[in-house]
């Protein structure tokens, strides 16, 4: 398979914090790479070195074998690096069509000026959805009426229409009830089927084995485990996720055991 990205030991530092360190990161196309961790584990400063936002200041970085340093999300967008953010930069009153062609708008020059192609943008926008299996008929309506998971859907139909080659999303599903993050996964799913690659950010390890090739666990900054799916199950995802080690601890001092009460095993002779 392709190798799309790689990152190789990079780390980060902002000021005194050292908010990513020695951590490494393979995706190819066709593949879904989730990137799990608490708040503060590092997560969004991976995405914002991969999408241009901040440098990273050891470690290498390459884009389809080549090494890179971004200076702006302009640069990492014109090598195919689209990312969706948790808070989506949309404006909520204007109709889906005109925020799905925000900043790449189409039109005719006229006079000097850009005369808007409304009718191509709109026809435009509803095949792009529906070529996603997003069921939305009104384009019209204005983006801030549909439901966050929609939004999400429109951003993710919106990246593979222009040709992204790899999808960036930053917790898409964090303030989502289940149905709407069923549909958010679905549309993660078909934008790999597709043959983007895809980092998906969450610190929900169920969403994330749902639909995840590969998992990377991020703790205080560094990579606590990195396995491709065929090497871990959802109860050891979850475990590390919760900090297995760390919950027992506290299981213990709580004095609430997390398992049931040990089977009774043979009496041992005490020394
Ligand atoms: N712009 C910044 N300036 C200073 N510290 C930051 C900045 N962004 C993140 N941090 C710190 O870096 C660490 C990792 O943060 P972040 O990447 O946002 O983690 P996550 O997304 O996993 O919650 C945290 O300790 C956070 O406070
Ligand atoms: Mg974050």
């Amino acid at each position: 398979m392709t190798e799309l990205l790689a990152l190789d030991r990079v780390g980060k530092t902002y000021g005194t914090v050292r908010a990513l360190e020695d951590v490494s990161l393979t995706l190819r196309a066709g593949e879904i790479s989730c990137v799990l961790g608490d708040n503060g584990a590092g997560k969004s400063t991976l995405i914002k070195i991969i999408a241009g936002l901040h440098r990273h200041d050891e470690g290498t970085f390459t884009v389809g074998g080549e090494e890179v340093r971004f200076d702006s999300p302009r640069q990492a967008l014109d090598r195919g690096i689209a990312t969706v953010y948790q808070d989506l930069a949309v404006v909520p009153l204007m109709p889906v069509w005109r925020n799905f062609f925000l900043g790449s708008e189409q039109g005719h020059r006229r006079w000097g000026g850009l005369r808007l192609d409304a009718d191509g943008m709109r026809a435009t926008t509803r095949e792009a959805l529906a070529r996603m299996g997003v069921d939305l008929h009104d384009v019209d309506r204005p983006i801030g009426t549909l439901s966050g998971g929609q939004r999400q859907c429109v951003a993710i139909a919106r990246a593979v229409h222009f040709g992204a080659r790899v999808l960036i999303l930053d917790e898409p599903t964090a303030a989502l009830g289940v149905k709407q993050s069923g549909v958010v996964l679905k549309y993660v799913t078909a934008a790999r089927d597709a043959g983007l690659g895809v980092v998906l950010i969450t610190h929900n390890p169920h969403h994330a084995y749902l639909v995840g090739d590969h998992f990377t666990l991020l703790k205080r900054g560094r990579s606590v485990g990195s396995h491709p799916r065929a090497e871990i199950g959802l109860e050891q995802l979850t475990t590390e996720m919760a900090g297995g080690s760390d919950l027992a601890e506290l299981s213990h001092e709580l004095g609430r055991p997390t398992d049931p009460a040990p089977e009774p095993r043979e009496e041992r002779p005490q020394p």
